[in-house]
């Protein structure tokens, strides 16, 4: 087995009416609170009225308007207000983009130059504002976790900030606070999760546990997720997806086996660098491709054994059959949940390939540590197969 050293000191506060603990878990933390939000959602759907009427005895300042896909310009204006109020915690209230932005606000409130070079260079990160989490949709994990990725519509750049400083100190986790999540967006997440997990998951190594924990978690997307879009009011479904969202993206599932490289997760920051497209459909739509161009005698066991456990594929039939299946089933569950099947119906031409294959292979994890290790023209194969 695989040594590991796991952090996790984040503090999830799971359940329905978790809000209500809010004063609580922050006291001692300070007056000066910066909430950070999205698009208008939070203020629609009234949890960012009940935070505040929470928060009545401190001083709240709001930056709204962080975009999916979040960008250095709003975090900009958030750590200027952080700098210039003093700002003492941060409460981002909403989903994965709201809360990658709070981080990175975070660590650049006591970074005297450009926020943008935090995210080149995270080293540089020295201290950070303590962040609380209020969690509006199930998906990324970033509620449970030291990263967030951050857009630059300058330089086409969608880069990770990494920091231990960036956990957040609690996530507040109401099941209820996601029934309001668009179906897109729900199975966007959902995608989300199920991508994080099959990134840990199909290496070529395996424990007992984990690979329970990583089956474990892709049944629940699947048997989750059409319930919920089916009922959004599903709160059984809706806690169950919350839960598997905290998990994914932890490092929890990758205990004990060799490390990935997330190539997926590699490609399509790319994509959404270029083409703004929703995170998790650019992931549904290159799995499965990546899957098929992975595929060899060689890799063949270990997606057929995800056949078998997941999909309840025939355990006697031969593995290069049963991993054909299994792909075949990844693109069918993605497509049941209503995710486009091509980049092309996502808007995404092949004109950025060359480029997006290239900033893989010099910003991110090196994809040679890959399931089948992965050069320059895998990715554009990859791209092009998912076109
Ligand atoms: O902006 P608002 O109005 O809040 O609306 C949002 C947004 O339009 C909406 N939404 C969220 N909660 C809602 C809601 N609408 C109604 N009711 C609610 N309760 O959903 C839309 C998408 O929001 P976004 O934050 O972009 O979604 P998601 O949680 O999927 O986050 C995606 C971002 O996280 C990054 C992705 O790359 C992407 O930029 N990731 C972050 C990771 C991390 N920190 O660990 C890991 C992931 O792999 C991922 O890369
Ligand atoms: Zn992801």
């Amino acid at each position: 087995m695989h040594s590991y050293n796991l952090y996790l000191p984040t503090r999830l506060v799971f359940g329905e009416g978790a809000i209500e603990k809010l004063p609580e878990l922050t006291k001692g933390f300070g007056k000066k609170v910066l909430i950070v939000m999205g698009g208008g959602s939070v203020k629609r759907n009234g949890i960012l009225d009940r935070a505040k009427e929470l928060l009545k005895d401190r001083k709240v300042f709001e930056l709204s308007g962080v975009e999916p896909n979040p960008r250095i310009t709003t975090i900009r204006k958030g750590v200027e207000i952080c700098k210039k109020e003093g700002i003492e915690w941060l409460l981002p209230i909403g989903a994965g983009s709201v809360i990658d932005s709070a981080k990175a606000i975070a660590a650049g409130a006591f970074y005297e130059g450009d926020a943008w070079d935090l995210v080149l260079d995270s080293s540089k990160i020295k201290k950070a504002l303590p962040i609380f989490v209020v969690l509006t949709n199930a998906a990324t994990g970033s509620e449970y976790d030291a990263g967030g990725v951050i857009s630059n519509l300058e330089t086409d750049e969608k880069l990770p900030i990494m920091s231990p400083l960036l956990f957040p100190v609690a996530s507040i986790m109401d099941p209820a606070y996601t029934c309001t999540v668009p179906p897109k967006h729900t199975a966007a997440g959902a995608a989300d999760i199920f991508s994080h997990t099959i990134e840990q998951y199909i290496v070529m190594d395996g424990n007992i546990l984990t690979d329970a924990m990583c089956e474990g978690m892709l049944k629940t997307v699947i048997e989750c997720t059409p319930r919920v879009l089916k009922n959004p009011n599903d709160l059984d479904a809706r806690g169950q997806l919350m839960m598997a969202s905290s998990f994914g993206c932890c490092g929890l599932l990758s205990i004990g086996r060799s490390p990935s490289p997330w190539p997926c997760h590699g490609i399509e920051h790319e994509i959404s660098a270029w083409h703004d497209i929703t995170h998790g459909e650019g992931l549904a739509v290159i799995t499965p491709h990546w899957m098929r161009w992975s595929l060899t005698e060689k890799t063949a066991p270990r997606l057929a054994q995800y056949g078998v456990r997941v999909f309840g594929l025939d355990p006697k039939a031969p593995a290069m059959e049963n991993a054909e299946k299994a792909i075949e089933k990844t693109s069918e569950f993605f497509r049941s949940i209503g995710i486009p099947a091509t980049l092309s119906e996502l808007g995404v031409t092949d004109e950025h390939f060359e480029a997006m294959a290239d900033h893989v292979i010099s910003h991110w994890h090196p994809l040679s540590a890959a399931f089948r290790p992965i050069d320059r023209e895998g990715i554009l194969a990859i791209l092009r197969a998912s076109l």
